[in-house]
């Protein structure tokens, strides 16, 4: 059983203590839907004033919809569209206050407000992944936000690629 119980005053130890959670929850397990499901749900009970945690992963140059916590969302994204596909093809994470006013936002759950989307790289410079997080109030993130989940998308880098395990000799 997993227990993690992350809380605490200040938004730099929450990150440090969701880091060493994520980085728990994940070590030694090379299945990356595995560890997006995992991390969706962790995020999803540690950071408070959230209505969407998850994943889009990069299935050949198009965003498709990975594991999450929160409502139904929409599926494909293409590069470019949106908040998602803005950090994707820039690998620049974006944070946007009031997404009404993002040009081509994709309205998935019509109450989220403010969203934070940080990129996924692997070792090998290639984008696997964006991490997005949605909230119904306005201004929800900020840099410690940005600063805490780009720590943890540093960690999922090394962690969402696709590791065959060797085959059992027989
Ligand atoms: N609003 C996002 C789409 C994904 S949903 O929020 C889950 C965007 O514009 O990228």
């Amino acid at each position: 059983m997993y227990d993690f119980r992350i809380a605490a005053a200040d938004k730099a130890e929450l990150y440090r203590q969701l880091l060493s959670a994520a980085d728990a929850l994940t070590e030694g397990e090379p299945d990356a839907i595995a560890n997006m499901a995992n991390i969706a749900a962790l995020v999803w009970e540690s950071l408070p004033g959230l209505n969407w945690a998850g994943f889009y992963r990069n299935v050949e140059g198009e965003l498709v919809l990975g594991p999450f916590q929160g409502r139904a969302a929409c599926i494909r994204i293409p590069f470019g569209k949106g908040v998602c596909g803005a950090a994707a093809a820039t690998l620049e994470p974006q944070c946007v206050d009031d997404v009404n006013a993002f040009p081509g936002h994709i309205a998935c759950d019509a109450a989220s407000v403010s969203e934070l989307v940080v990129p996924i790289v692997g070792g090998d410079g290639r984008l696997i992944a964006v991490l997005d997080l949605d909230s119904p109030k306005p201004a929800r993130f900020d840099e410690a936000d940005v600063r805490g989940c780009l720590d943890l998308a540093r960690l999922l880098g090394g962690r969402l690629g696709t590791v065959e395990k060797a085959a059992p000799e027989s």
